[in-house]
């Protein structure tokens, strides 16, 4: 999944009409480009030029109190005369006609020296490895009149652009109250839970999270006991007469009847806590009417595109070197140096465009066993955009309609022997399941150096229809920012050793049911058939999120998305 950041660059420069005198104020600090950078990575700056007004120079005294508890707001005295950035470029004010205003010779854009700049945080592409540095990236400046340069103006214009909810005398606003209460009572795993993963490896617990769903078992012959962890597994069962049993924390569970949209909204999407929803989508249209043979009439000419993997095994992480391109392959020295695990590639399975009714075939073919190394999944597919007249069969819930807004809303469908592996999704996410049922292993987003969060470069399988093989053919020029380097069966402990501290939680959706999954929570999900129509149907929608982080960034903290400010009361 690509994705884009958009970049947020502002300044603001207040005019005043007031005279040029210059007033030392030893409280007042006078930051020099060189600091401003580093300031700019983490929040954003409202300066007063050296030579402003004693006036506005005490306004500023009583703007660093408003803001003196705002970790990411730095209110400070900056020269504007001389103002030029590391590296020789000048400052740039918004709105100003860099050619007929020119008040230095060396200063092409500046126009009249302002009383007053702001410069937005700096906003970082985190998303592309190839985009020039961010710090080459200066600010440029806008203009606001001279009659808003009071306190109260100030101190509102601040929140508005560093989302800040000060009041002029450095207390919160009700919303801002709120809002640190939200931060401060996400869920935590570690407050419910002591089993950590390390535990789990010590006895085999995580490969019994599948082994007793029989999932993998019949496939295990060329998947899953060629590996370490199988044996591991087997030993541990023999080991269990002797107690010492770890239970994985389990997903809540509660009745779609017994919840309403605030409570719903207060102790789940606040709080970015997992929850099962059971009965979720039994009144659902689609729940009776989506048998395969309904799916067929009505779709079986159109195209779709599935993916394809040989065991059910969708975008684990290998080593880079399995790959036929690898000699050839050459990472540019400045990406590779940006790279945490170059030696690793997320696979992506092999995407192929079929009818829908060659791929029901082929999901059928799977499950009875007459297909054996293919393995075929319509994967994110969107319901919209493919398959819109299927809309009145399926209902967005109650409890988020009026809160969240919808992003995507796809289609999830498989024979039912597939493992999504370690990933999060930057969505607030309704994993609805209409038939089978899945098995998710879940981790906290809120330390993600545990996860090992990062850019992982991607390969993707090559599928030969004629013969149904697959080779590891392509390495690609784009890298993954939301796949864990771990394996989950077979985990690098020395290499990846904060993962042993990981307090893992499980969540399973039975048919009918429904999971609420906060987004960036990392998740491996397993599928398992519905044992009568031997197929896997579920579907999800997908919320721009109430709780946002910056990624990749294992250290960056989850807030309260902007966006939903507005749910702020
Ligand atoms: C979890 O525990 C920490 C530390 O004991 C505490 O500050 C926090 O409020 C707890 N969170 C919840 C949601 O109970
Ligand atoms: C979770 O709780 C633990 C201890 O109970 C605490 O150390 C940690 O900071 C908490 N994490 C969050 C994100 O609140
Ligand atoms: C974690 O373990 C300690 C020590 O065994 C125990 O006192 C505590 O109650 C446990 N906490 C949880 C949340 O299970
Ligand atoms: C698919 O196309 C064929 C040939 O055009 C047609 O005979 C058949 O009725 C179509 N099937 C469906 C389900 O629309
Ligand atoms: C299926 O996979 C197994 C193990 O990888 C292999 O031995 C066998 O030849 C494959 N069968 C086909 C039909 O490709
Ligand atoms: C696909 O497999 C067939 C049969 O083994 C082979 O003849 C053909 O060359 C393969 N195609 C590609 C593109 O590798
Ligand atoms: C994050 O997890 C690592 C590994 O367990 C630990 O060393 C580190 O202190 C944690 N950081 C925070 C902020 O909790």
């Amino acid at each position: 999944m690509a994705l884009v950041v958009v970049c947020f660059l502002v300044i603001l420069v207040i005019f005043a009409n007031v005279s040029k005198i210059s007033v030392s104020e030893p409280n007042l600090y006078t930051y020099i480009p060189e600091e401003l950078v580093n300031i700019l990575e983490d929040g954003c700056f409202l300066g007063v030029n050296d030579r402003a007004s004693r006036e506005i120079v005490e306004i500023f005294l009583s703007l660093l109190q408003a803001f003196a508890n705002e970790r990411h707001v730095t209110i400070g005295r900056v020269n504007l005369e001389n103002f030029q950035w590391p590296g020789g470029e000048h400052l740039k004010i918004d709105g100003i006609d860099c050619k007929s205003r020119e008040f230095t010779e060396h200063s092409a854009c500046i126009g009249p020296i302002p009383n007053v700049v702001f410069f937005a945080k700096t906003s970082i592409d985190r998303s592309c490895l190839l985009s020039p540095s961010y710090t080459k990236l200066r600010p440029r400046a806008a203009v606001i009149s001279g009659r808003d340069l009071n306190l109260e103006t100030l101190v509102e214009y601040v929140n508005g652009k560093c989302q800040t909810f000060r009041t002029v005398d450095g207390g919160l606003l009700p919303a801002g109250r709120q809002k640190q209460y939200i931060v401060d009572n996400v869920f935590n795993v570690s407050n419910v839970s002591n089993v950590t993963m390390e535990m789990l490896y010590d006895r085999g617990g995580v490969l019994d999270l599948a082994f007793t769903q029989g999932f993998l078992s019949d496939r295990s012959s060329h998947r899953t006991c060629q590996k370490e962890g199988c044996m591991v597994n087997e030993r541990a069962r023999e080991e269990e007469g002797g107690g010492g049993y770890l239970e994985i924390l389990q997903c809540k569970i509660i009745n779609s009847d017994d919840i309403g949209p605030e409570e719903f909204f207060h102790e789940y999407i606040k709080q970015s806590r997992p929850v099962i929803i059971k009965n979720a989508v039994v009144n659902w249209p689609a729940w009776h009417k989506w048998s395969q043979e309904y799916l067929w009439e009505k779709y079986g000419n159109k195209t779709v595109h599935v993916k394809l993997t040989p065991g059910g095994d969708f975008e684990g992480v290998e080593r880079a070197e399995l790959w036929e391109d690898y000699e050839q392959f050459v990472i540019p020295d400045t990406v590779m140096k940006k790279l945490p695990y170059p030696d690793l590639v997320v696979v992506r399975p092999a995407g192929l465009n079929v009818k829908f009714s060659d791929f029901l075939n082929l999901i059928t073919k799977a499950a009875q066993q007459s297909i054996r190394n293919v393995s075929a999944y319509l994967e994110y597919s969107s319901i919209r955009e493919y398959m819109p007249e299927l809309l009145s069969d399926i209902e967005e819930f109650a409890f988020v309609k009026d809160k969240l807004t919808l992003r995507h809303l796809n289609m999830w469908l498989s024979d039912g022997n597939t493992v999504g592996r370690l990933h999060f999704d930057p969505f607030d996410n309704f994993l609805c399941q209409l038939r089978g049922k899945k098995q998710l292993l879940l981790f906290e987003p809120f330390n993600n150096s545990r996860l090992y969060e990062g850019h992982i470069p991607q390969a993707t399988l090559h599928y030969n229809h004629s013969d149904q093989s697959f080779r590891r053919k392509t390495l690609e020029d784009s890298t993954s920012m939301v796949m864990s380097p771990i394996d989950l069966f077979k985990p690098d402990l020395k290499r990846f050793p904060n993962f042993k501290s990981a307090r893992p939680l499980t969540c399973t959706i039975d048919e009918g049911d429904a999971l609420f999954m906060p987004a960036f929570w990392w998740h491996e999900v397993y599928s398992y058939p519905n044992v009568v129509e031997k197929r896997n149907l579920a579907v999800n929608f997908w919320y721009e999120p109430f709780l946002l982080k910056e990624f990749p960034c294992p250290e960056c903290k989850m807030d309260v998305n902007p966006y939903y400010f507005h749910l702020l009361y």
